[in-house]
Order: C-alpha cells, then structure tokens, then sequence
C-alpha cells in the first residue's frame, strides 16, 4: 500500500458553464493512466459522460467492443502522433453501468477480454447511471471502498454534501458499518479498507458551481482546490480568506479568469488531459 503515490483529493470551483465538468473529467483521463487509481468511478447523474454508449445500455459485450476499439484507437494515435493527440482521440470514458451486478458481469467480461489470470478485472473507468438522486449512489461507493485504491469522481457534488449536514441524502454506506460519507471527506488518507481487508486510498475528484454550495467539511480537507470563473463578492472573500497569503493578488489572478480557464488556489494543479469535448 506505501508504495502507491499519495492519495489526491481535488476539488473544481466555477460558475454554470465554466467547463467544471470538462476539467475534471480530463483530470480524471490522466488518473487512469497512473498506478495510485486502478478505477476512478464516475457518479454520473447528469448522464454527461459516455453519451455515444447509450444505445447500449444493458449490452455490455457491445460496450466493452466499443470501448476496446476506443482505446486501440487512443494508443495508435498516440505512438503516432504523440501523447496529447492520443488523449484528444478518446471518444468514450467507460462502460455505462446502472447495478454492481451489471460492474461485476462487466469486470468478468474485461478479464476475459484481457486475458487476465483473475477472473474479474476492473476497469479503468466506470460511467455509474443510477439515476439522478444522489442517494441511489450508495452501493456504487460502497464497490469504490470494496474495490480500494480507486477515485470517486461526483459531478455536481452537493448531491451528495450540500452546506447543511441535515440534508445529506446518505452518510452511511451500505455494507460499510465501518465508513460513512464523512469519514470519506475526512480521513480517506490510508484508512479504508478494501473487501480484503487492505488499507487502501479513495482518491476524490469533486466540483461545484460554488463554495457555498457545499459542506464546509469538502473545501477545508480537499488539497488541491482549483478555481475557475467565478462571480459574486462572496466568492473572492472565500478566496481572499480560505486560499492565497490574505493578500489581494491571488483573488486578482481568480478575477481574470475566464470560461475554460483554471488556477489552483490550493496545492499544485494536477495533470490535467487535453480537452476533448464533452461537458453541457
Ligand atoms: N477546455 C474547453 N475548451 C472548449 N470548450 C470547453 C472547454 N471546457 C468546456 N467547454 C465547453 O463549455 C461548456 C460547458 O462545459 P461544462 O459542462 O464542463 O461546464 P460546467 O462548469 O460543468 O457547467 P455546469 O455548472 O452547468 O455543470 C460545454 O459546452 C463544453 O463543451
Ligand atoms: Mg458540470
């Protein structure tokens, strides 16, 4: 377990339309390619992600083709071409799965796929459609915790820890009376234990429209926190208080951001994949 990288906890702030779920989704093309995540898992309430595999909900041999393809496709452009160019090529984000059952049937179709030794081999990345309520995601992080050493990607985090902790839709998580959505945010360092009882990280890659949108609990323990366009004076006294050195220069550098446009105002800004489309 020490030796996997340290776990990431990334949080992406913007205004409606600023490219938030773009941003993380290209964050999370590069955690798929290093050894810390074996599966960053994508609650997708929105159904922004894989949206070319919606025919083929239910068909899961079908998207593991398309998906199989996508990825021989990324990897000869990329020697081709070059890294970023690979990157930018990828179509697909990950199989659409609504059940662990279906990610279990899926995993058992990947390894055979791979010809792995193992009977089941997770993917890279899993699109969870569980619909649009954020408490139909509890088995979906529960198999993230079961799994280990995997990164829970939430678009549109305050579905799931909204500024008043009475309105959380879900703090514990089924078949985990040893974790709750609390101890997620604040002690994910090396503690949770996977189905074989390993000590293993759950990375985090969370986004919203605002600081206040949130718990106070996500921005205080998230360690890298990137800003884009923001608006209102609330917004800046965050910044000006929470982030930068108290003076006025990193609430002037947020300030002049535009749409698309990122600084991380807390810890170093990741690797961050080349745009490829996607987002509303
Ligand atoms: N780096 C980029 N370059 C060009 N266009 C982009 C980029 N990032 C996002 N976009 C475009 O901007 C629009 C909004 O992106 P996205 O959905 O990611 O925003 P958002 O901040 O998540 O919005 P919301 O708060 O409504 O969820 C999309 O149409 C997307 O295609
Ligand atoms: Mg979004």
């Amino acid at each position: 377990m020490s030796d996997r990288p340290d776990r990431q906890t990334i949080l992406v702030i913007g205004v409606p339309g600023s490219g938030k779920t773009a941003e993380a989704t290209q964050i999370t093309d590069e955690m798929i390619l290093e050894d810390g995540v074996d599966t960053v898992y994508a609650l997708d309430t929105l159904e922004q992600l894989s949206v070319g595999l919606e025919p083929y909900i239910g068909d899961l041999e079908q998207q593991l083709e398309i998906l199989m393809d996508d990825e021989q496709r990324v990897n000869s452009i990329w020697r081709d071409r070059g890294r970023e160019e690979g990157l930018r090529a990828r179509q697909h984000d990950g199989p659409l799965i609504r059940t662990t059952a279906e990610y279990s049937e899926y995993c058992e179709l990947f390894a055979a796929a791979q010809k792995s030794k193992k009977p089941l081999l997770a993917p890279p990345r899993v699109i969870w459609r569980c619909g649009p309520l954020g408490a139909s995601y509890g088995p979906a992080i529960a198999e993230a915790c079961d799994q280990g050493h995997t990164a829970l990607f939430m678009p549109e985090t305050r579905l799931w820890y909204p500024n008043f902790r009475h309105e959380w839709p879900i703090n514990e998580i089924p078949g985990r009376p040893d974790l709750t959505m609390e101890h997620l945010i604040t002690m994910g360092r090396a503690h949770i234990r996977n189905r074989h009882g390993q000590r293993t990280k759950i990375h985090l890659v969370l986004e919203a429209q605002s600081f206040m949108m949130l718990h106070n609990y996500v921005r205080n323990n998230c360690e890298i926190v990137i800003c884009g366009r923001l608006e209102g004076g609330e917004a800046f006294d965050i910044v000006r208080r929470e982030f930068g050195d108290g003076t006025r220069e990193l609430v002037d550098r947020v300030r002049k951001l535009e749409n698309h446009e990122w600084i991380a105002v807390r810890g170093k800004m990741p690797p961050v994949g080349p745009y490829r489309g996607g987002g509303r």
